[in-house]
């Protein structure tokens, strides 16, 4: 199993950020090269640099993930530096904050003039709603497209979505996100089904709350303590924590290995301390 996947390239999208890039250190380790993308290069240079220190291969593209052609120049620059993409991630992914509501439900309050730091339904920004739409979804696509063709002329590979929670049921305030992840979900079985006959296996996963540089403000207080959202995530939680990227390491290398996972295809996979199993009463 080692020797197959120090033969292995995995391109990483998101891989400047807390989730992949832990993924991005663990494939490596293992021995696989690495190609990291996101638009922010120093973000992604960070984590080359801790590759390469530890030992492995790693290189960094700057592309935006929703944009095809830059998807394509990435992949060129990909190929030439290390080769074909045997695996895929696709981590690139977020919100916006004027594409989120301040409120679980609708106030009059809304329908007024807006005011700085309230938002229900009616004040969202339309154009970053359809932003965070966009980068969650063509994000995932656009990637899965370019070198999900480089796969099925090689004779096959694996591709990893990032879904969420969201995308079994919306969670409160975050529409735009919540129908993104969704078709996110949607979009791993359409795409689990069509490549099949190409050997290309196509899963996600769905982790619950993990804290990242946005959702730490969103979820903890600066004393350590929780905001009132966060202490209802926890409530919410069995296993009274929010994750921590290593905790979804275990499930990306069983669905990217095709030995234990070889005829796993078109599954969502949630990691999350027991969230969507508890009823909540
Ligand atoms: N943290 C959670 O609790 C949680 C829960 C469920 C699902 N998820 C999903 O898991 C994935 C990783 O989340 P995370 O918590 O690690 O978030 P994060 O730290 O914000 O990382 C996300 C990364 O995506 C990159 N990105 C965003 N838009 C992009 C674009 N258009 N093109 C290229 N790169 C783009 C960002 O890099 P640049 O700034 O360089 O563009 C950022 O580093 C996301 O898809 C997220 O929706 C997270």
């Amino acid at each position: 199993m080692v020797s197959n996947k120090q033969e292995k390239i995995a391109v990483i999208t998101g891989a400047g950020g807390t989730l992949c890039s832990e993924m991005a250190r663990s494939l490596a380790g293992q021995g696989m090269k690495v190609a990291l993308l996101g638009r922010d290069i120093e973000k992604l240079k960070i984590v080359e640099h801790q590759i390469k220190s530890a030992g492995g291969t790693a290189i960094s593209v700057s592309a935006d993930v929703a944009n095809l052609e830059a998807v394509e120049k990435a992949r060129n620059i990909i190929v030439k530096e290390l080769g074909f993409c045997n695996i895929l991630i696709n981590g690139a992914g977020g919100n916006q904050t004027q594409a989120v509501a301040t409120i679980n439900e609708f106030d009059p309050k809304e329908l007024e003039e807006p005011s700085e730091g309230f938002r229900g339904f009616f004040n969202l920004d339309m154009p970053l709603f359809k932003n965070v739409i966009e980068v969650n979804t063509m994000g995932t696509v656009i990637p899965c497209q370019v070198f999900g063709k480089d796969m099925a002329e090689n004779g096959g590979g694996s591709i990893v979505n990032i879904a969420s929670l969201n995308s079994y049921r919306p969670l409160s305030r975050v529409a735009a996100y919540a129908m993104a992840k969704a078709g996110i979900a949607n979009f791993t079985q359409w795409l689990a089904a069509y490549l099949a006959p190409a050997n290309i296996r196509v899963n996600a996963i769905a982790p619950g709350f993990f804290l990242n540089d946005r959702s730490q403000k969103l979820l903890m207080t600066e004393d350590g303590g929780y905001t009132d959202r966060g202490a209802g995530i926890i409530r919410q939680t069995p296993m009274k924590h929010f994750g921590v990227a290593p905790e979804l390491i275990g499930c990306l290398n069983w669905l990217i290995d095709d030995a234990s996972a070889g005829f796993v295809t078109g599954i969502v996979v949630p990691v999350d301390g027991g969230f969507l199993a508890n009823a909540g009463i």
